[in-house]
């Protein structure tokens, strides 16, 4: 795992839509694994502002959603289908046809978890997962004690991720169950590139990043990965211990110099 430090939350964001149209100029047809919540959207902004202006190609990409919402359909504004077709996805050049997401109305959803993995094997695989992390230290919505082979399937949401997203629902309309890839699906992507900003992710990005390895914080699994970048800005890496160590390495590394 590596941690990448910049000042505030819009550089943080902008280093990782530069990962992500680096990768995707090297290979038109990357498969992208793909994270809601807040802190993408201005991401996604700036790569549809890149489509825009310097015309990033995703016609050949393939996109897979790393959870949705069980009961929601794609038109409803709630759903993650409907968050990634009105922040990325229509504002870009991508054929909705090579966009997926679990299907939260299916009537065996077991089935759909087991398709849905097939899907990603018939990819390929993931080439590049996004990722955000959870006030608990979730990653998709693997909450404590997701085991760290899981796969993808349905999970209960805990009552501190229902009252995180309440905000967006209403409080008492959180749907309590979802899709989500498992701890294990994300770990098999070929890179994971997470991104997390503000101070109220500071103490869990501390304990996901430099911490044990637990179940109880679906993150910390992250350090098993071979290629996984962690980008922060200052105030979500407050709380770590080698942050100066971070620091140098993006101001010295050759890797990170076309980004500085
Ligand atoms: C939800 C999503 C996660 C996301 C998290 C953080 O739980 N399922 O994938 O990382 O929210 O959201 P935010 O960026 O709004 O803090």
């Amino acid at each position: 795992m590596e941690a990448i430090i910049r000042p505030n939350q819009e550089s943080a964001a902008l280093l990782v839509a530069l990962l992500v149209a680096k990768e995707l100029r090297a290979q038109p047809s990357l498969v992208l694994g793909l994270a809601t919540g807040r802190t993408m959207e201005s991401v996604y902004d700036r790569l549809a502002r890149m489509h825009q202006a310097e015309h990033l190609d995703f016609s050949l990409c393939r996109t897979f959603n790393l959870d949705e919402y069980v009961g929601l359909a794609p038109a409803d504004p709630h759903s993650y289908r409907y968050y990634m077709n009105e922040r990325l996805f229509r504002r870009v050049n991508i054929d909705l046809r090579n966009t997926h997401l679990p299907n939260g109305l299916a009537a065996d959803l077991d089935a759909e978890c087991r398709q849905y993995e097939e899907k990603i094997q018939r990819c390929g695989g993931i080439d590049l997962q996004l990722l955000g992390i959870g006030k608990a230290g979730h990653i998709g919505f693997n909450e404590p004690l997701s085991a760290l082979r899981s796969r993808t399937r349905v999970k209960a949401l805990s009552s501190a991720t229902v009252e995180q997203n309440a905000g967006f629902f209403g409080a008492a309309n959180v749907p309590r169950r979802v899709i989500t890839m498992g701890v294990g699906t994300i770990l098999e992507s070929r890179r994971c590139l997470l991104l997390a900003t503000g101070p109220s992710k500071a103490a869990i990005i501390a304990q996901a990043v430099e911490g044990p390895i637990t179940s109880m914080i679906s993150a910390s699994a992250l350090q098993l990965h071979g290629r996984c970048t962690v980008v922060l800005d200052e105030a979500a890496a407050s709380q770590l211990q080698a942050s100066d160590y971070y620091r140098w390495i993006f101001d010295n590394e050759p890797e990170w110099e076309e980004f500085r």
